[in-house]
């Protein structure tokens, strides 16, 4: 009886062990996975040591092409840590920034792109033709060069990855981030064809030389370049054209690294204002 008592006792201890066991596990399974930012896909791969596709909302995604070279590139920053919220303020319309359910017009439509006040403007209301194609502006080029210069003297060193894009290369990246992010995501980082200002000639995207790995990225706000050029670039006639914040206004999240050509003094009032382009413009 006693012998019969003392082996119940020892198997009870024996499952309460084991209980205590799986808990334990189940229990840091699943503190790893939440501060891995857990969702299943990047799991998946993520514990597999391979590269994670993301499935978030709210990431950085740019594309490069310096020397024609389309290589992808995929971003994993969140822009969830910008300093403002990326969101319509109280009764803020978006209407604006989306792109019409039934367009005035369209890229095949227009036969000339749009100038408002001067400005030649691209965003998700005012395409440009499907065959405008004025390469890079030269002007742009050269205030961008005298740029580059003044930064080096400040021990920056930058460079502009991303420049002149037609229309049909816009459309191989565009078409790719909807097969990767689906098109309602691919639509606040990357512009439809058609409707991007880098076809204007105008539009630099800029990173610091050997730190591709900030290219593009979210990350790249946080570099010495990224502060000099958002200090300085209207000086040189370049504004921030997708500040953080602003999204419900220009119709993009937040990228550190676009530079909109607009020539000195307009860069300056612009600057000056802290208005984005489509509320300096009114439109
Ligand atoms: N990334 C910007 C919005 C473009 O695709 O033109
Ligand atoms: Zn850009």
């Amino acid at each position: 009886m006693r012998l019969e008592n003392n082996q119940k006792k020892r198997r009870t201890k024996w499952w309460v062990a084991l209980g205590a066991t799986v808990t334990i596990l189940a229990g840091a399974s699943l503190g790893a996975l939440s501060a891995y930012n857990w969702s299943p896909e990047e799991t998946i791969e993520g514990l597999f040591g391979t590269s994670i596709q993301q499935s978030f909302t709210q990431k950085n995604h740019e594309e490069r092409n310096i020397d024609e070279d389309v290589k992808e590139i995929t971003r994993t920053e969140s822009n969830e840590e910008t300093e403002e919220p990326s969101a319509p303020e109280d009764g803020a319309d978006d209407s604006q920034t989306a792109y019409p359910d039934e367009p005035e017009r369209t890229p095949e439509t227009m036969e000339e792109p749009i100038y408002i006040k001067g400005v030649l403007i691209a965003n998700k209301q005012y395409p440009l033709p499907t065959d405008y194609a004025p390469g890079e502006d030269p002007e742009a080029r050269a205030a961008y060069d005298e740029m580059q210069a003044a930064a080096a003297e400040a021990g920056q060193s930058l460079v502009a990855f991303s420049t002149f894009r037609s229309y049909e290369y816009q459309t191989e990246l565009y078409n790719r981030y909807v097969e990767q992010h689906g098109q309602e995501e691919a639509d606040r980082f990357s512009a439809r064809p058609g409707y991007s200002e880098h076809q204007t000639g105008l539009g630099f995207d800029i990173g610091a030389e050997d730190q591709e790995e900030h290219w593009a990225s979210d990350s790249f706000k946080d570099t010495k370049e990224a502060k000099w050029l958002a200090e300085n670039a209207h000086q040189f006639g370049f504004i921030l054209r997708y500040p953080a914040g602003k999204e419900h206004i220009t119709g993009y999240q937040y990228e550190s690294w676009h530079f909109r050509y607009l020539g000195e003094e307009l860069a300056t009032e612009i600057y000056n204002s802290g208005l984005t382009l489509e509320e300096y413009l009114g439109i």
